[in-house]
């Protein structure tokens, strides 16, 4: 359900330092002529990747209005949508730094779109990976950040993935998946 309460846009922090440091070397030794990322927030992700790829193979998305609005400089596509749903292409890359912490009921609502994955934690990265699967290109890739507080039992029985990056903050471990089309999605 889309919220109609006015959202904070997700500043850069750890988890998206890492991703967007994975990013750029992953642009730098891959061929990629297609790249959504999903829940862009700030369009950090974008935006590095804008400085190795051509910005006309990038797309960002978000969910959060505001977030659109602040990247309509960028050069860019962008578009507000909840995971998919303004979507149809398909992509060589989709990355999410997923909001995949456990429901907290003492934060605020409007930052929680950002950083709860719903009541377990893996509810909109669960989402996020059954919708991807029609939005990937053949022998394309996913990147999902999420966290050790996340349960991940769900999301490998629905499609097995490797992690390609792990890293301690200060509360839990930082987590990249890979969920490549061909060979491990089931
Ligand atoms: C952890 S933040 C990551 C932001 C940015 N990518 C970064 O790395 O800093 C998660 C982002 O996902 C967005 N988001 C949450 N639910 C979403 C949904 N259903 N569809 C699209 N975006 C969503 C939030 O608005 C937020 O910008």
């Amino acid at each position: 359900m889309e919220q109609n309460i006015l959202m904070e846009i997700y500043q850069p922090a750890e988890d998206s330092l890492m991703f967007a440091e994975f990013l750029n070397q992953y642009l730098k030794s891959n061929k990629i002529d297609s790249y959504l990322d999903i829940g862009t927030g700030s369009g950090i992700l974008a935006k590095t990747a804008s400085k190795i790829i051509s910005p006309k193979k990038i797309t960002a998305s978000d969910i959060n209005p505001e977030a659109i609005i602040n990247l309509k400089q960028q050069p860019f596509k962008t578009i507000k949508s909840n995971l998919f749903k303004q979507i149809s292409n398909s992509f060589d890359l989709i990355t999410f730094n997923a909001p995949y912490l456990p429901l907290n009921p003492e934060e605020p609502k409007d930052s929680q779109v950002a950083t709860t994955g719903g009541k377990r934690g893996d509810e909109i990265s669960i989402k996020f990976l059954k919708q991807a699967k029609s939005h990937l290109n053949k022998n394309g890739k996913i990147f999902l950040l999420i966290s050790s507080l996340t349960p991940q039992n769900k999301i490998k029985k629905l499609w097995p993935y490797t992690i390609v990056v792990k890293k301690k903050a200060f509360m839990e471990e930082l987590l990249i998946l890979e969920f490549q089309q061909n060979t491990n999605n089931p």
